[in-house]
């Protein structure tokens, strides 16, 4: 028997990570990290967040994409109430049970979905399954979803019991427009080879959310909290952030794999803080620890630009509007799930399995 080795297809250079590989081509978004520029259907996120609700930004988002013969409001409402009806699925599991791992549950009960009107049932499950998740932890029984508020809104009330704060369900809608969508990142990765798959697309959206989960991609801001915790004054801001440099321990919140230059999000979500008004003195604690540890960084890496990057700001607006750390990551899911459903359905009009190759570097039977 003779054997060709290395085969044809299998001679081809392998890129570590998929890094530069363009695996899809997509109309959604555009990550320029030479210029700092985020493009989401051709707009930039300056001109998005801030300035649209989240159920405005779903619309823009899935405009042509996502059928929206039917109202996309009225589907986005009629997912909250449905989604509440499977409370009873929700709350049989074990009360400790993490928020991140009850959502993906509360998505696992959902029917079987293969039609992309099925997007905005998912999308409002979400914030649904979310604040249910969080007070079944606390041991308070979910509160259900009021339609007629914006959905940042009612995930407030739905977590609180409590009539929504207006700076907070605004400061809710400019992250979660903020997050939308980021490029062929791992979880929209995630999706997309689900999608291929032509599985439905809760699944899709399952695999994506546990993509999220991971402390390398959307593992919570919350260590940014952490390093403010530790800082404690704005006056030990540049000891401390020396001492962690001096130690080799990263600066939470700072640097970035794509950018190259500030990450645009870092100014979008900061933007938001001046309508929160928090007069505790934390904002300018947080402004502190980013001057500092932006000067310490030129210090240390003079070679290397590493700026604010999204995290350090989502940490310090979702805290300011009354969020706890722990719910950070969920919150993710809810605002990346419109991307995330948008990919899968642009995977699924393309037909196309994906399906990569890998090199074999294992022993060969002996013949
Ligand atoms: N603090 C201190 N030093 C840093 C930091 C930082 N935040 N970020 C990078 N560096 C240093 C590294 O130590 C490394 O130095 P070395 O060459 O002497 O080893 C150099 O800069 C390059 O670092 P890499 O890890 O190769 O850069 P990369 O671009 O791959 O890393 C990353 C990006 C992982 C985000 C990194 O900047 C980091 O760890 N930041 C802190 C954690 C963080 O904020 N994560 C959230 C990112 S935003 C997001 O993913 C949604």
């Amino acid at each position: 028997m003779t054997l060709v080795f290395p085969a044809p297809s299998l001679a081809k250079s392998t890129a570590s990570g998929l890094e530069g590989v363009i695996a899809a081509e997509t109309v959604l978004s555009e990550v320029d990290g030479a210029k700092g520029q985020l493009v989401l259907r051709g707009k930039a996120i300056e001109d998005l967040a801030g300035k649209l609700t989240f159920e405005e930004a779903i619309a823009f988002f899935w405009d042509g994409l996502i059928g929206t013969e039917t109202s996309l409001e009225d589907r986005l409402r009629q997912g909250r109430l449905k989604a509440f009806a499977l409370m009873p699925v929700l709350e049989a599991a074990p009360r400790d049970l993490p928020v991140y791992q009850r959502m993906r549950l509360g998505l696992s009960a959902l029917a079987d979905m293969q039609s992309e009107e099925d997007a905005a049932a998912i999308c409002a499950a979400l914030p649904v399954f979310l604040a249910a998740s969080a007070r079944i932890q606390a041991g308070l029984k979910p509160v259900a979803p009021d339609v007629s508020l914006t959905i940042s809104q009612d995930i407030l009330q739905m977590l609180t019991g409590r009539k929504p704060v207006e700076r907070a369900a605004n400061a809710l809608d400019r992250y979660l427009v903020t997050i939308l969508d980021h490029g062929l990142n791992a979880s929209t990765f995630t999706a997309r080879v689900i999608a291929s798959t032509k599985a439905d697309m809760a699944s899709a959206i399952i695999g994506a959310m546990s993509a999220l989960k991971g402390p390398l991609h959307g593992g919570a801001p919350g260590p940014v909290l952490d390093m403010l915790d530790a800082v404690g004054t704005s006056e030990n801001a540049d000891n401390w952030v020396a001492g962690e440099l001096k130690n080799g321990i990263r600066l939470m919140g700072f640097g970035h794999r794509i950018y190259r230059t500030r990450d645009p999000r870092a100014d979008v979500l900061k933007a938001g803080l001046a309508e929160l008004q928090r007069e505790d003195g934390r904002i300018a604690l947080a402004e502190a620890v980013e001057t500092a540890a932006l000067a310490a960084l030129r210090r240390h890496k003079p070679d290397r630009l590493l700026e604010t990057n999204v995290e350090f700001y989502t940490a310090v607006l979702l805290e300011a509007a009354g969020i706890d750390r722990s719910l950070f990551t969920p919150l993710f899911a809810v605002g990346r799930s419109v991307g995330w459903c948008a990919h899968v359905v642009e995977q699924q009009q393309t037909g196309k399995l994906i399906r990569p190759a890998s090199r074999y570097t294992g022993p060969m039977p002996q013949i």
